[in-house]
């Protein structure tokens, strides 16, 4: 029987590691930067030929603490000595619920008095478009309607519902259709691109004219900042709009925090600054990226009464939650 070596062990240059990556991988794997890595601490990383770089890229948007952060290491090596997987439905871990405990206290509105108060729930998932995908399922589930309302360039993931969210052809949704009926796009204002708070709200009005009744949207969909779309802010005064058009016909407001969660507008959540300002929250969040410092989670917050709308069995996933991240 012939011994191979493994490929691992033998070092090479980032220009041999990008011919074996083109041999190996597909095309539509896209590849920022021609560096392989070699090791990474904080803000530096090491390529395999020595090189040391500052990572600006932060793995898009996952490393607010920094590679490696000695608490998050601490934190899976601690749990990697009692257990690395039961699947959550089948054979349920503290640490999961602790988790969703500290996301829901710290949701807007959670901390509130009386009437003010809002009522979370949370559960996880392992990436970012998975949690979009669950907020939607949640908000046709609540409301039983299909439709979604989501912006031009905004970003929701790779999946084939995450696409049809998508705001932007190419490259994300080129080739890849039909998408999953009932998702609409109105422009997301950007003084930028001659888009007005005013055009927006225009461009929703004109699609319950034209395409769908607001009596069957389920949900808007937002990022707070606008993240693959050019780095565009909701503008204060716009969301307050479409909070007063999501309770004048029952429809859900969902902020896509996937990117702006976990400290990256100066807040645990972008969409606190709109409770703060203007006593606005959403009606479900999806969070992933940061919120684990570099291990692969995802996570729904809602409204408890919209949370519970889905049938036991409807939620989860085999990883789901998994307890090292
Ligand atoms: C706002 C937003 N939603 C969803 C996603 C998809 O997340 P993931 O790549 O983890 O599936 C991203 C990823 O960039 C994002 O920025």
């Amino acid at each position: 029987m012939s011994t191979t070596t493994s490929v691992s062990s033998t070092p090479s240059t980032n220009a041999e590691l990008m011919a074996r990556r083109r041999a190996a991988l597909p095309a539509g794997l896209g590849q920022t930067h021609e560096i392989f890595v070699q090791h990474a601490d904080n803000a530096e990383v090491w390529d395999v030929e020595g090189q040391r770089y500052l990572d600006f890229a932060g793995g898009i948007s996952v490393l607010n603490s920094g590679h490696r952060h000695p608490a998050v290491v601490a934190a899976v090596q601690a749990q990697l000595a009692h257990y690395t997987h039961t699947c959550f439905q089948v054979l349920a871990y503290e640490p999961y619920v602790a988790l969703a405990e500290k996301l829901n206290a710290r949701a807007p509105g959670a901390a509130a008095e009386g009437e003010q108060r809002i009522h979370w729930k949370s559960f996880f998932m392992t990436t970012g478009a998975e949690a979009v995908e669950n907020a939607i399922k949640i908000a046709r589930a609540a409301t039983g309607r299909p439709g979604v309302i989501a912006f031009g360039g905004g970003f929701h993931g790779r999946t084939l519902m995450g696409l049809a969210l998508t705001g932007k052809v190419s490259p994300y949704k080129k080739s890849f259709g039909p998408f999953p009926a009932e998702v609409y796009h109105a422009p997301f204002p950007s003084p930028r691109h001659g888009v007005s708070i005013e055009d927006s709200l225009y461009a929703i009005e004109h699609l319950f004219k034209a395409d769908i009744e607001p009596s069957r949207v389920a949900a808007i969909l937002l990022e707070p900042v606008q993240g693959e779309g050019g780095f565009h802010i909701a503008p204060i005064e716009w969301v307050q709009r479409l909070r007063q058009i999501c309770d004048q016909h029952g429809i859900l407001l969902i902020a896509d925090e996937v990117q702006t969660c976990a400290g990256r507008t100066g807040r645990w959540l972008a969409c606190e600054h709109w409770y703060e300002h203007a006593g606005i929250a959403p009606d479900l969040i999806t969070m992933a990226k940061s919120m684990a410092g570099g291990m692969p989670i995802s996570a729904v917050l809602g409204r408890s009464a919209l949370m519970d709308a889905p049938a036991p069995g409807g939620l989860g996933g085999t990883y789901a939650g998994n307890p090292l991240a």
